[in-house]
């Protein structure tokens, strides 16, 4: 199976776990091609949701273009679900996030849901992160000096992804050559450096369920439970 049919797997079986939600709730939707085949596959399935709090523009613009209403986290109490992928996820179910330049609205959004379901390829789950360049959002004006100090503090190698704008008018550095050992602490460390928005290592707050869809079927991992079932 080619890596987009398990992505796609990825996003239907997240659906399965909506049904526990009362109609007329709301869930936060993220960014990338695997979120793509969710929003599709949450329009064409007829669930009746409030609406959608949306991580990107680009998630958005896919969501208005279904007719599913966009809500700001400004007019809500509670979110019970957030749906992402993630570019690495290990098995402590820390990922690494923001290869589609969204992380910091990714971040906001799945800090008020209750859980995160992440939906994933199996070529996304690692025993290590840091293979993946680890995205980091920076202010403009602060990109070479924090470079330097994401190196210094690192050993890594920030690149500056030239031409690419955030949706919040940001920069981006994307760090090589990394093998994280503790994300927690790298996330927090790489947040005190002057000028940082957000880094894409989602170790603070990680998913809580994962839809990994392999070849021979989508295989569900839950955080709390340590459970893991195949459909
Ligand atoms: C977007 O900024 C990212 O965090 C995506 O969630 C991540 O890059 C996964 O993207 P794909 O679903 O396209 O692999």
């Amino acid at each position: 199976m080619n890596q987009d049919k398990l992505k796609k797997a990825a996003a239907f079986a997240a659906l399965a776990e909506l049904e526990a939600l009362a109609p007329d709730s709301l869930i936060g939707v993220g960014t990338g091609s695997t979120v793509n085949h969710f929003i599709d596959a949450l329009a064409s399935s007829g669930a009746r949701i409030r609406g959608a709090v949306s991580s990107s523009e680009a998630s958005s613009r896919r969501l208005a273009a279904h007719g599913i209403p966009l809500i700001s986290l400004d007019e809500i109490d509670a979110l019970p679900f957030y749906i992402d992928g993630a570019d690495e996820i290990d098995y402590g179910f820390n990922m690494i996030k923001g290869g589609g330049g969204a992380l910091t609205r990714e971040k906001i959004v799945a800090a008020a849901a209750s859980r995160f379901i992440c939906i994933c390829d199996a070529s996304k789950r690692v025993a290590t992160l840091g293979r993946f360049p680890l995205p980091v959002e920076v202010i403009p004006m602060a990109r070479v000096q924090a470079a330097r100090e994401i190196a210094r503090l690192t050993g890594g190698e920030p690149r500056w992804r030239e031409g690419f704008v955030t949706d919040n008018g940001h920069h981006i550095l994307d760090i090589h050559g990394l093998a994280i050992d503790n994300p927690r602490a790298l996330e927090t460390e790489l947040n005190q450096i002057a000028g940082t928005v957000t880094n894409g290592l989602f170790a603070r707050r990680g998913a809580d369920l994962l839809l990994l869809a392999t070849a021979e079927g989508v295989q569900r991992h839950d955080r709390q439970s340590s459970a893991t079932s195949s459909r």
